[in-house]
């Protein structure tokens, strides 16, 4: 399987990048957020639980991501392998994801990163507010906290990886089809 994370702040592109690297290599989109607000939209109890964190900029408890996204991926069959877009969110994650996949008989390919400054992220999830709909986008204090957050509790997660030599950066700057082939170049395959 070629299990991709696909890692980055929140505006960096992980979701447009996604889209790509499904195309080019077949593999399962699985975006936490995405999730997250299907249930919100869909009023599930998960989705109000998530809703307090995510209104906020806050992460919502591991425990709960976690379980939410093994689900996903037990539903999944024959799947040639998944691109994990906004997880993990924490090294508790990072952790917990190995143990899953190692049970599965499989593990995480690589983790690349989309590098892409404060500033530019703000002016990119502003712009991104105007069709996406999400509360989280449309306010600059919301934004600040998602950025702190990442910041505090996720950046760290590149050196679990970096540590496993499983660890890619990549310049976020430029136009999505630059972007898409700097990413093709570090997955390689
Ligand atoms: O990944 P995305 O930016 O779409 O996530 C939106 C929100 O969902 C995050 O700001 C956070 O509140 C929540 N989230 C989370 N844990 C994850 C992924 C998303 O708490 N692993
Ligand atoms: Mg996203």
């Amino acid at each position: 399987m070629l299990n991709i994370v696909l890692f980055g702040p929140p505006g960096a592109g992980k979701g447009t990048q996604a889209a790509r690297l499904v195309e080019k290599y077949n593999l399962v989109h699985l975006s936490t957020g995405d999730i997250f607000r299907a249930n919100i939209k869909g009023e599930t109890e998960l989705g109000k639980l998530a809703k307090q964190y995510i209104d906020k900029g806050e992460l919502v408890p591991d425990e709960v991501t976690i379980g939410m996204l093994e689900s996903e991926v037990e539903k999944t069959d024959h799947a040639k392998g998944f691109i994990f877009d906004g997880f993990p969110r924490t090294t508790f994650q990072a952790e917990a994801l190995d143990k899953f996949l190692d049970d599965k008989r499989t593990e995480i390919t690589i983790m690349v990163a989309l590098d892409v400054d404060d500033d530019e992220l703000v002016k990119r999830i502003l712009l991104r507010a105007k069709d996406s709909g999400r509360a989280d986008d449309a306010d600059e204090s919301i934004i600040r906290n998602r950025i702190e957050v990442y910041n505090r509790h996720t950046a760290v997660v590149a050196d679990y990886y970096a540590e496993k030599n499983k660890f890619k950066k990549i310049d976020g700057l430029g136009s999505i089809n630059e972007i898409s082939e700097r990413l093709y170049n570090a997955i390689g395959a």
